[in-house]
């Protein structure tokens, strides 16, 4: 048996920034009840023609992230994808980054756990990497939000909130049992599989069904939120699946030198914060400048966390994620 370990990480945002200012001009919100809720203050989205897809997003942050782990891609033995807007319906994502980094042929699978997408894509690859089954494994996160949203004041509760980008981690097998991902927790409960989803085109409702009602009040093939109730659910699992974690390698919160929440809600994580007794600079949060990006979130803000210099070798890491399903997990590793 093996531990994981992270040995480089990426990120790739598009360069179109869009402020709660440019919202407020095509829709009824405005940069006070955005900060105040949220903690956004900008998000990026892509900009039509600028080539950027959920693919090739990630195919950005994994180049860098290959780079900084000194891999090659052909030296990657499987590649998991986590996102809730692939290129295509099917098949997924994770095999079109596989042929765009020229990787002849090797396992690539998409993980479907939206917001904890990226928590369960790093417990399944260090369940593959503990039993030595594979070496070398990439973790990808990303998403292409903006393209789907109401960008209208009908959508305003949904679509400020959610951000495009992409995050990359390569993990690869460790000796040092001291080192690495030391455990992994992860959690659904489909009964509120509606409170935050996208119903249409489904197999549910199949496109045909669509065009035959022709009803321009359907709004199913818009992402639905139920906001209070993924806040109040999201602060109690936050809680419930960083104290088991926490339980599980006999560390108090004094230990954490670095917890990085899924940036939901700016609201959330400094609840958490507040939670556990963690200062600021136990912290790291960057939902002031990308929003929401779902499963790409946390692999953004560790990259950034790791750039700047906040996540040193030896420093214990906590990463947690909640959102639809619905879903969430945590993640401890010593750096
Ligand atoms: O990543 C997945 C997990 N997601 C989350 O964790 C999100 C959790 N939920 C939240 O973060 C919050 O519920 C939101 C930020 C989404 C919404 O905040 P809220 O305090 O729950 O607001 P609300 O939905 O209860 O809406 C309050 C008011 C409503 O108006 P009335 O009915 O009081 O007149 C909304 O129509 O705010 C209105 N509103 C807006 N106003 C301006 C909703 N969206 C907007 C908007 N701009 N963008």
């Amino acid at each position: 048996m093996y531990n994981s370990r992270i040995i480089g990480l990426g990120k790739y945002v598009p360069e179109n920034i869009v402020t709660n200012e440019d919202l407020s001009k095509i829709m009824d919100t405005s940069d006070a009840w955005i900060t105040e809720r949220t903690g956004i203050k900008e998000r990026r989205h892509i900009k039509k023609g600028d080539g950027n897809t959920t693919a090739t997003m990630a195919l950005k942050a994994t180049k860098i992230a290959l780079e900084r782990a000194n891999i090659a891609a052909e030296d990657l033995d499987l590649i998991l994808f986590a996102t809730l807007s692939p290129d295509y319906y099917f098949p997924g994502s994770g095999v079109v980054l596989q042929d765009l980094l020229g990787i002849p042929a090797c396992p690539a699978m998409d993980i479907r756990n939206q917001c904890s997408g990226f928590i369960y894509a790093l417990s399944t690859a260090d369940q593959f990497i503990k039993t030595g089954m594979y070496k070398n494994v990439l973790v990808v996160g990303s998403e292409n939000h903006s393209g789907g949203l109401d960008m209208t004041s009908r959508g305003r509760g949904v679509s400020v909130i959610f951000g495009d980008g992409a995050g990359a981690a390569v993990l690869t097998r460790e000796t040092n049992k001291e080192r690495g991902i030391m455990s992994s927790h992860i959690y659904s409960e489909g009964s509120y599989a509606e409170e935050l989803s996208l119903i249409g085109p489904s197999t549910n409702r199949w496109v045909p069904e669509i065009i035959e009602a022709n009803d321009p009040e359907d709004l199913s093939y818009y992402p639905y939120m139920n906001g209070q109730v993924v806040f109040k659910n999201a602060v109690v699992r936050f809680s419930e699946v960083i104290n088991e974690g926490l339980k599980k390698n006999n560390w108090l919160s004094t230990d954490i030198d670095m917890f990085v929440p899924h940036q939901a809600n700016l609201r959330i994580s400094q609840f958490i914060q507040k939670k556990f007794g963690l200062s600021d600079d136990q912290v790291y949060n960057n939902i002031m400048r990308y929003g929401n990006t779902t499963a790409a979130s946390i692999p953004i803000a560790l990259t950034e966390a790791w750039e700047e210099g906040k996540v040193k070798e030896g420093d214990k890491v906590v990463l947690a994620a909640f959102g639809s399903g619905f879903t969430w997990g945590s993640s401890l590793m010593v750096w």
